[in-house]
C-alpha cells in the first residue's frame, strides 16, 4: 500500500507508521460502532436493554427515547407515597367510555390500588349514579361541566387550591389531555400532561375522510384549517412542563415538530388490564355457541367499538357486502361478531345471517368476546392516541387488522407477525380480508402467540401504572432528589 523512496527513510517510516495507525483506529471504529449497534436498545423488540442496563451508567430516564414500558420497575409499591391531582373532563360510565376516559380509569385506579392518594377532579353527570370503589385514597371532587361540556376552570382551580392549601400540598399533578387547560397548567414544574389525540396526528385521518367523502356531501373545512389548529397547539403545549406520548409516533411529533425539548416528553404506551383481558380457549369457545355461530364457521371476524362512520365501517361494510357477491365460499365460511352500538350495527345485520351483532357489552363479556374471535379488525379513519381495543386483543392474543396509521403501525402492528394493514379504501381492506382468510385459523393462531407475548410485556395495566408512576416521583421532587429520574 506504501511505496518507499530510497533515500526517504524518514518519511517512509513515518508513511508505515501513519498507515498502520490507520488501519488499527479502522479497526477499533468498526469494532466499536459494532459494539454500539449492538449495545443499543432495541425498542421494537422488547429485549436487548441488558448489557445497557447492567452497565454501571444509569439511564437519564427524563431522556429516555424510547416507550418506559419496556423498562421494569419494581413491583413493589415504592416507599414514597404521592398525593396526585388528576384532571378528567369526564370520568368513564361503563359501557360508553371513550380512549382517554379508559385510560384514566385503568391508569389511576391502579395507582390507588398501591397506596397513592388520589384526587380525581372531574365533571358531575346527570346521567349515571357516580360509582363506588374500595380505596379510602380516592377522593372525586366534582363539578358541573360547561356547556360545551369541558371542566369548568375557574371552579376545579377553586378546589384544586383548596386541596392544596388546606391538606399536605400536592407532589404531582396529571392532566389527561387539556382537560387542565394550558392558562392554568403554565409554571406548574411538577406536571405531567397526557396527550390522547393532538392536531398534527388528526391530519392524517382528515385527509381519509375529504378522500372517502361522496360527491354530494359538503367538503368541510376541517382539513384546510388544520394547519393553524398545529400552530396553536406548537404554541400553547409548551406551556406544560412535562408531556407524556401514548405512542411512539406522538412521541416523535412532540419533540421534532412541536419542538418540545427531549427531556420533557416520554413515552408510555397505554395499558389494559391483563387480569380481565387474557387467552381462555374454553370461555372462547362457549362464547361462541352462545352466540349461535355454526360449528362450520373456519374463520370468526371481531370487531368492537363505537360503530359510526369515523370507525370505518361504512368501508368495512362495503368491503364485505362485496366480497360476500363475489366469492360465496367466503360467505359460507366466515363469520363477523359486531360488538358495540351505532347506527352501523342495524346496516350489518341485513349483510346477512353470517354476521352477529351483539349490541354494546360489558367488560367481562368483551373479554369474552376477544376470546370468541380469530382475528380483530379495527377499519378505524380517526386513529388518535393509541387505540385500547386493539391492544384488548392483543392481550386476549388475537392477531389484529387495522388502518395504516403511524400510531398502530409504529407501536401495535409493527409487522406481519402481529397482523395486517390496509390502507383505508375498499379495495385495500378487501385484500386484507382475503388475505386472512388463505391464511386461515392456524397462522392466526401462530400470529396470536407473538401477539400476546409482546403485548404482555408493553401493554399491560402494571407495566402502564409502573412507568407512570416512576415518572411521577421523578418530576415530584423538582431539582432536589432526582434518584427516581434515574434507571
Ligand atoms: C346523558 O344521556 C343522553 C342520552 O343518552 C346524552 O345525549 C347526554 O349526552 C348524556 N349526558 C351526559 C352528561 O353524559
Ligand atoms: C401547592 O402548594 C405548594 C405548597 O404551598 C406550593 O409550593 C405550590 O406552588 C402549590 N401549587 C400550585 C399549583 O399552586
Ligand atoms: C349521497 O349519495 C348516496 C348514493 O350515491 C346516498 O346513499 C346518500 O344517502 C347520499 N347522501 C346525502 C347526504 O345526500
Ligand atoms: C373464492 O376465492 C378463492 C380464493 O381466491 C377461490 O379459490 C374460490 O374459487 C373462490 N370461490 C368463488 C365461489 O368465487
Amino acid at each position: 500500500m506504501v511505496s518507499c523512496f530510497h533515500g526517504f527513510r524518514g518519511f517512509c517510516t513515518a508513511l508505515v507508521l501513519l498507515s498502520v495507525l490507520y488501519s488499527v483506529s479502522l479497526l477499533y471504529w468498526s469494532h466499536s460502532s459494532v459494539s454500539f449497534y449492538f449495545h443499543r436498545p432495541r425498542p421494537d423488540s422488547g429485549i436487548g436493554f441488558g448489557m445497557e442496563m447492567s452497565s454501571n451508567h444509569p439511564v437519564d430516564l427524563l431522556t429516555f427515547p424510547s416507550p418506559w414500558n419496556h423498562l421494569s420497575f419494581p413491583t413493589n409499591p415504592p416507599q414514597k407515597l404521592l398525593k396526585i391531582a388528576v384532571f378528567v373532563k369526564k370520568w368513564p360510565d361503563g359501557r360508553h367510555a371513550g380512549g382517554l376516559e379508559r385510560h384514566a380509569l385503568t391508569l389511576h385506579l391502579a395507582l390507588a390500588k398501591r397506596g397513592h392518594e388520589l384526587h380525581v377532579f372531574t365533571t358531575s353527570s346527570s346521567n349515571f349514579s357516580f360509582p363506588n370503589y374500595p380505596f379510602k385514597n380516592l377522593y372525586f371532587h366534582l363539578s358541573k361541566p360547561t356547556n360545551a361540556g369541558y371542566l369548568d376552570q375557574a371552579l376545579v382551580w377553586k378546589q384544586f387550591q383548596d386541596q392544596n392549601l388546606t391538606q399536605s400540598p400536592f407532589d404531582v399533578v396529571h392532566t389527561e389531555s387539556v382537560s387542565l387547560m394550558h392558562t392554568r397548567a403554565k409554571n406548574i414544574p411538577n406536571l405531567a400532561v397526557s396527550w390522547h389525540g393532538i392536531a398534527y396526528e388528526s391530519i392524517h385521518s382528515d385527509i381519509i375522510q375529504e378522500l372517502i367523502r361522496s360527491p354530494n356531501e359538503t367538503q368541510t373545512y376541517r382539513l384546510t384549517q388544520k394547519g393553524m389548529k398545529v400552530v396553536e397547539e406548537i404554541k400553547f403545549f409548551q406551556r406544560y412542563t412535562h408531556h407524556v406520548a401514548t405512542s411512539d409516533h406522538v412521541g416523535d411529533v412532540l419533540k421534532r415538530i412541536y419542538m418540545i425539548p427531549d427531556n420533557r416528553v416520554h413515552i408510555i404506551l397505554n395499558g389494559v388490564d391483563e387480569d380481565v383481558f387474557k387467552p381462555d380457549h374454553e370461555k372462547g369457545q362457549n362464547s361462541r355457541s352462545n352466540y349461535g355461530i355454526p360449528i362450520s364457521k373456519s374463520l370468526i371476524i371481531g370487531m368492537a367499538g363505537r360503530l359510526v362512520k369515523d370507525k370505518g365501517h361504512p368501508l368495512m361494510f362495503e368491503a364485505l357486502k362485496q366480497i360476500f357477491a363475489e366469492n360465496s365460499t367466503f360467505k359460507e365460511t366466515v363469520a363477523v361478531l359486531v360488538a358495540g352500538d351505532g347506527p352501523w350495527g342495524a346496516r350489518y345485520k341485513d349483510l346477512g345471517t353470517n354476521l352477529f351483532v351483539l349490541g354494546p357489552l360489558q367488560t367481562s363479556q368483551l373479554a369474552n368476546f376477544y376470546n370468541a374471535i380469530d382475528i380483530f379488525v379495527n377499519p378505524t379513519l380517526r386513529a388518535q392516541g393509541l387505540d385500547h381495543t386493539l391492544l384488548e386483543a392483543v392481550l386476549s392474543g388475537k392477531p389484529l387488522m387495522a388502518t395504516k396509521f403511524a400510531s398502530i403501525t409504529g407501536s401495535v402492528i409493527i409487522g406481519r407477525e402481529y397482523g395486517y394493514t390496509f390502507s383505508p379504501t375498499v379495495d385495500s381492506l378487501k385484500n386484507s380480508l382475503y388475505e386472512v382468510w388463505k391464511d386461515g385459523r392456524g397462522i392466526l393462531e401462530k400470529k396470536g402467540k407473538v401477539v400476546r407475548e409482546r403485548g404482555m410485556k408493553l401493554f399491560t395495566a402494571t407495566k402502564m401504572a409502573a412507568a407512570y408512576e416512576r415518572l411521577f416521583l421523578c418530576i415530584s421532587n423538582g431539582e432536589k432528589n432526582q434518584d427516581y429520574c434515574k434507571y
